[in-house]
C-alpha cells in the first residue's frame, strides 16, 4: 500500500531539520536574554478554548480548526494557535498570583486547516512569547523589538514592520459600527467572503486579500477618528519608543489582523523583498489582548505577543543562503586494514564515543576505499587507522584531513592527543 503525508505537511530530516533546530536554539538563547520561560500546553484543548478564545467570527474557528468528538462525546480541537492555550494555562495555575508580569514563551506545532501554498501548512510551527500581566507602552515596544531583535538573530534584516492599533473596546466598537455602515453601501461590489464578514466581523473586511485593491478600502473610514484620547496617546507613546530604539516601522490602518481577541497595539513582520516568490509573507505577527483571561473567568489581565511562523523563517533563510548544513558530521572516523581489527575499530570508537566524541566506522567493508569515502562524506577533520601491524605494536596511525598530515602514536597517547580526562583505554592486544 503506498501512502503519503497529509497534505500541508512536512517531513523533517537533513539539512531541513538542523535548520529547523537552529532557529529553534536561537529562539530559546534570545528568550533567556529577554528573560521568558518555557511554557508547553497540550496539542489539544476542549473547543471552547479556541472558539471563546480566539472567536467565533474569525477565520480560524469558522474554517480552519482540526475539531473532533472524543470517545465521550466531547469537542476536542487541535490548537490553531498559542495564545487562546497560554491564557487559559494562565487563569487555570493562577500565574497572575505572581503579581507583576509573567512573560512566557513557546515553541510548538499549530495546526490550521488551511488551502496549502508556499509557506502556509496545516501543521507548522510557531515560535510565540506572550507577556501577561501589564499594559504599557514600553512594553509593547519591548515585544517588538524583541521580534525585531530575533529575526536580525537570525541574519533576516529584509523585514518590513507595520504597525496599526485598533484600540480598546470602546473605540474599537464605534469604529466597527462605522465600518459596517461604509461597506452595507458598497457591499454589492465585494467579494462573498466580505458579505458574511460584513454581519460577522466588519474588520475583516480591511485584509480581506480579494478586494485588497478595490477603490471602496481606500475611502473606508479610518481607526484613528475613532480612538479616544488615551489610545491615541497610547499608540503614539509606542511609536516613540519603537523610533528611540531604532526599529523602522510603517503605520498601516489596514492591519486588523485575523484573531479576535486583540485590542490596542497590533504588528505583523513581512518579508520585504519585490524580487522574491514569498515578498510580502508574514513571518512574525502579534498585538495585545487584554481581554483574554477574562474571558476565561480569569481577572482582568493587560497583555501582549506576537508568534513567529518557523516554517515560514526556513523558507526566508533557504531565500536568503543563511543558513548552512555543517560538513562535519563526525569528528574522527576510525579505519580499519584487514578484517582482523574491525573489532579494535568498534572497541576504539565505542571508546572515544564513551568518552564524548563523535566517531563513526563503517560496520561492514574493511577494504578501504569505501572506509575513506564513509570518512568524505561525513567531512571527518580525523582519521585513526588500524591495521595488524599497529595491533602488534599497540600504535595507531593519525590522519589530519585537513592538514594532510599523519602521525604514528603509542596507544598510551589517546587521551592525550583527543584531550580527553577521566576515561581510560583499556588497550588488548
Ligand atoms: P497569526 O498571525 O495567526 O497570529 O500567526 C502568527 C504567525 O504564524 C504568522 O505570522 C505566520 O508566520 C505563522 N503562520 C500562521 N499560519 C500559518 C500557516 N498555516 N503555515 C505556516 N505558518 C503560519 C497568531 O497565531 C497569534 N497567536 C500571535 C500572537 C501571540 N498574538 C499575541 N500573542
Amino acid at each position: 500500500m503506498k501512502v503519503s503525508k497529509i497534505k500541508g505537511t512536512l517531513d523533517y530530516f537533513g539539512n531541513n531539520i538542523e535548520k529547523y533546530r537552529y532557529i529553534e536554539d536561537t529562539a530559546r538563547k534570545i528568550s533567556k536574554e529577554f528573560g521568558y520561560e518555557e511554557i508547553q500546553t497540550p496539542v489539544f484543548e476542549a473547543t471552547e478554548v479556541f472558539a471563546r478564545g480566539v472567536g467565533e467570527g474569525t477565520d480560524i474557528v469558522n474554517k480552519e480548526m482540526y475539531t473532533f468528538l472524543d470517545r465521550s462525546n466531547k469537542s476536542i480541537t487541535l490548537r490553531p494557535e498559542g495564545t487562546a492555550g497560554v491564557s487559559r494555562a494562565y487563569v487555570e495555575n493562577k500565574m497572575y498570583a505572581n503579581q507583576g508580569l509573567t512573560k512566557l514563551f513557546y515553541f510548538e506545532q499549530m495546526f490550521r486547516c488551511e488551502r496549502p501554498q508556499a509557506g502556509r501548512y496545516r501543521q507548522f510551527t510557531q515560535f510565540g512569547i506572550e507577556a501577561l500581566g501589564t499594559s504599557s507602552a514600553y512594553l509593547d515596544a519591548d515585544v517588538i523589538y524583541f521580534g525585531y531583535c530575533f529575526l536580525h538573530r537570525l541574519g533576516i534584516d529584509k523585514v518590513k514592520v507595520k504597525i496599526n492599533t485598533l484600540g480598546s473596546s470602546d473605540g474599537r466598537k464605534k469604529y466597527e459600527e462605522a465600518l459596517k455602515e461604509y461597506f452595507s453601501l458598497h457591499i454589492s461590489d465585494m467579494c462573498e467572503d466580505c458579505k458574511t464578514r460584513l454581519q460577522k466581523n466588519p474588520l475583516r473586511i480591511l485584509d480581506c486579500k480579494v478586494d485588497a485593491k478595490n477603490r471602496i478600502m481606500d475611502n473606508a473610514p479610518k481607526i484613528m477618528d475613532y480612538l479616544n484620547e488615551e489610545d491615541q496617546a497610547y499608540f503614539k507613546k509606542v511609536l516613540t519608543c519603537l523610533d528611540a530604539l531604532g526599529v523602522k516601522y510603517e503605520v498601516d490602518q489596514k492591519l486588523v489582523r485575523g484573531l479576535d481577541y486583540y485590542n490596542n497595539t497590533v504588528f505583523e513582520f513581512i518579508y520585504d523583498d519585490e524580487n522574491s516568490s514569498i515578498n510580502n509573507l508574514a513571518i512574525l505577527a502579534g498585538g495585545r489582548y487584554n481581554g483574554l483571561a477574562k474571558a476565561f473567568d480569569g481577572p482582568d489581565t493587560q497583555a501582549i505577543g506576537f508568534a513567529s511562523g518557523v516554517e515560514r523563517l526556513m523558507l526566508v533563510l533557504d531565500e536568503l543562503n543563511l543558513f548552512k548544513t555543517s560538513q562535519v558530521k563526525s569528528d574522527i572516523v576510525v579505519i580499519n586494514i584487514g578484517e582482523d581489527t574491525k573489532l579494535k575499530a568498534l572497541e576504539l570508537v565505542s571508546y572515544l564515543r564513551k568518552a564524548g566524541k563523535s566517531v563513526e566506522m563503517d560496520y561492514v567493508s574493511s577494504s578501504l576505499k569505501p572506509q575513506f569515502k564513509l570518512a568524505d562524506r561525513l567531512g571527518a577533520p580525523y582519521l585513526i587507522i588500524i591495521g595488524e601491524e599497529e595491533v602488534l605494536n599497540g600504535t595507531f596511525k593519525l590522519k589530519n584531513t585537513t592538514l594532510k598530515t599523519e602521525s604514528i602514536y603509542k596507544i598510551e597517547k589517546l587521551n592525550e592527543v583527543f584531550n580527553i580526562e577521566g576515561e581510560k583505554y583499556a588497550y588488548k592486544k
